[in-house]
């Protein structure tokens, strides 16, 4: 699939900002952007859930403005806020949304039977999706989106706010479908996630694709920087900007009591950070380089923090 220049305004506000991707079949493409990066609002577009101001979209080579009906027939969505009716059982749900492809009869029906069994829902059938757990909710809700066997998957944060068992079924889902056929763009503020998944990634930002490309070739943009966590006992009162001042420092975020600086990697400046921990009063329980990771890419390109 194909999105170009591709552009949401509420109002003044831009939320997506000429937005361009390629995404290849069979891939597992991942958007990764903090919260209010125009995520959601790319995967309403794509859905035709929100008109675009600008730009297109391309299903399979087709553009979806003309191509509706087949957009949506090769398309299943997983929506960030859960679609499902609570006072129908769980095979009722899925059965409606396969229903609304087209689906009839006894194809409806075992469809519908495959759909639940495949995110291991088989024995909730005849229960009410109300009494479920919040991850077999969102489970329910990838049956409901994978009924009609699109052959692009698109999740829009599906891990948020589930245990951990839930999860990892999800992210196994994900593969799961992926080796059957399915192209999947996972959209999550996630790094770990996007990380262990994805064949490529695209960073968003304000509505912009600010870097692509697989986990290597992000990371390859960061070579020249290295970070460095320091832990201390407390840090209510870190003086984030004169840390900053220290020659090679690029940006400062605060994780609980870990402070995470990114400093240019060619600068010896362990001495003054140390030094400043200590002119500080702060008493420094450990300190440690990090592996650079998307986390680092996402700082050292916006500054800020991805769960900010
Ligand atoms: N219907 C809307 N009206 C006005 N602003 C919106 C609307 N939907 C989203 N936004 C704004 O657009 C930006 C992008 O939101 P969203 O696409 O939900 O981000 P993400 O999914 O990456 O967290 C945010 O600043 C959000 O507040
Ligand atoms: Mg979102």
């Amino acid at each position: 699939m194909e999105i170009k220049n591709l552009t949401k305004k509420f109002g003044d506000f831009i939320a997506v900002d000429h937005m361009s991707l390629t995404i290849q079949e069979g891939e597992i493409f991942g958007l990764l952007g903090s919260n209010g990066a125009g995520k959601s609002t790319t995967i309403n577009m794509i859905s035709g859930l929100l008109k675009n101001n600008g730009g297109e979209i391309y299903i399979l080579g087709k553009n979806i403005a003309t191509h509706s009906k087949f957009a949506k027939m090769n398309i299943g969505i997983v929506p960030q806020d859960l679609a499902i009716y609570e006072d129908m059982t769980a095979y009722e749900n899925v059965r409606f949304f396969a229903g609304l492809y087209g689906l009839r009869g006894t194809e409806l029906r075992v469809r519908a039977e495959e759909a639940l069994e495949f995110v291991g829902l088989s024995d909730k059938q005849k229960s009410y999706p109300k009494n479920f757990s919040g991850g077999m909710k969102r489970r329910l809700n990838i049956a409901c989106a994978i009924a009609h066997r699109p052959k692009l998957i698109i999740m829009d944060e599906p891990t948020v706010g589930i245990d951990p068992q839930s999860r990892n079924y999800i992210l196994n889902s994900v593969r799961k479908l992926n080796e059957m056929g399915c192209t999947i763009i996972y959209t999550s503020h996630y790094m770990e996630e996007v990380e262990e998944l994805c064949t490529r990634i695209a960073i968003v930002d304000h509505g912009k694709v600010i870097a692509e490309g697989t986990k290597e070739q992000l990371t390859a943009i960061i070579t020249d920087t290295k970070e460095i966590w320091v832990e201390v006992k407390t840090c209510e009162h870190i003086d984030e900007k004169s840390l900053k001042e220290i020659k090679g420092v690029n940006t400062v975020t605060i994780e609980e009591n870990i402070i995470k600086i990114i400093s240019q990697a060619e600068i010896n400046n362990l001495n003054q950070i140390i030094q400043f921990f200590i002119n500080h009063g702060l008493e420094i329980r450990s300190l440690q380089e990090q592996a650079p990771n998307l986390e680092t890419v996402f700082l050292t390109l916006t500054g800020r923090n991805l769960r900010d």
